[in-house]
């Protein structure tokens, strides 16, 4: 009896720890966002397509690595992932900013943030000129997608738009920020009102877009350090030359220094081109730049040893110095 009571409670934990993302509730009854958006569609699009969208993401992955890292991690680097996570956590993730920012007319505030208030002002001119470029973006999404205002890791505000269920966190994203305001514009998210005319969804949707939560939302965006993660990621020499490294110095911790012989002379080339790229504009700086002069010498430095067949130990240390300078350049990127 005491075997069966704990395999239940396993059987349980497992589909307990299998549910990591839940689906959120929202701020308000499905029949309030009416006429803009109708009750029915506001309930099959929140507790079915949402829904759906939770628990295929957590389908996906269940008893994997992938279970412990963050939301924004597994958007980061969608390009690594499987198609079944990458269109579920961009599901996930749509939709809960979407209903964040749609609130009925009469529980809208009119104050939004002096920030957002200026940065407007002085990308836009003002908020009107955001809904016809918004609205432009979302009717010439071809197919299913969202269009979205976001801000771009040089702290400007941006409008684009992203196909299926992507976003410009992810890394397969053309233009890359954090988004605080996204329209759904999937079929599912107004045809039952609307049937094809996604042009008078548009017009009515802004009725419902809160912008002093937008207002917030720009303001948090501005301080979140994933904002750092997302330039750095954009900056492809980077990428490229931190996957060699990867790939040549872990081995050498655990005393592998075959794949850095083999490949030290990859690594120096992606070290000069790296010295030689153009860092993002936040990331060009001073600091950045004598910390990559640097890493290009010991880089050289080891493809020389190499070659005059030097003891391994030697060379694993030199790798762990120009390592320890790589993770400068980092550190200081975060600054
Ligand atoms: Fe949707």
């Amino acid at each position: 009896m005491k075997n069966y009571f704990l395999f239940a409670l396993f059987i349980l934990s497992t589909q307990i720890n299998a549910q990591i993302y839940s689906l959120p509730s929202l701020k308000y009854s499905y029949e309030s966002y009416e006429p803009f958006i109708d009750a029915q569609t506001m309930e099959i699009h929140h507790s079915k397509h949402h829904q759906a969208y939770v628990n295929n993401l957590n389908k996906a992955i269940a008893g994997t690595s992938l279970e412990k890292i963050s939301l924004n991690e597994l958007m980061m680097y969608a390009s690594f992932r499987t198609d079944a996570i990458r269109n579920n956590v961009g599901g996930h993730y749509n939709h809960s900013l979407f209903w964040e920012i749609l609130s009925p007319k009469e529980m809208q505030s009119a104050i939004i943030t002096s920030e957002f208030d200026a940065a407007v002002k002085a990308q836009f001119g003002n908020l009107d000129s955001i809904k016809t470029k918004l609205n432009q973006a979302a009717t010439t999404r071809f197919g299913s997608g969202w269009a979205w205002l976001i801000v771009t890791p040089d702290k400007k505000l941006m409008i684009t738009s992203t196909q299926n269920q992507d976003n410009p966190i992810m890394d397969v994203a053309k233009d890359r920020g954090i988004p605080i305001l996204g329209i759904d514009v999937w079929e599912h998210a107004y045809y039952l009102k609307y049937q094809n005319k996604r042009a008078d969804y548009l017009n009515a949707i802004w009725n419902l877009i809160d912008w002093a939560i937008v207002s917030e939302k720009y303001n948090s965006a501005l301080n979140d350090p994933l904002l750092a993660q997302i330039e750095k990621d954009s900056w492809p020499e980077l990428k490229e030359f931190h996957k060699v490294m990867g790939q040549t110095f872990h081995p050498s911790e655990s005393g592998n220094i075959e794949p850095l012989r083999k490949r030290s002379g990859e690594l120096m080339a992606k070290a000069v081109i790296l010295n030689n790229s153009v860092p993002p504009a936040s990331l060009n700086k001073p600091e950045i730049h004598i910390a990559l002069e640097t890493l290009e010498k010991q880089c050289v430095e080891i493809y020389k040893l190499k070659n005059k067949k030097v003891k391994d130990d030697f060379l694993k240390k030199k790798i762990a110095e120009a390592h320890e300078t790589f993770h400068i350049v980092q550190g200081l990127c975060h600054d």
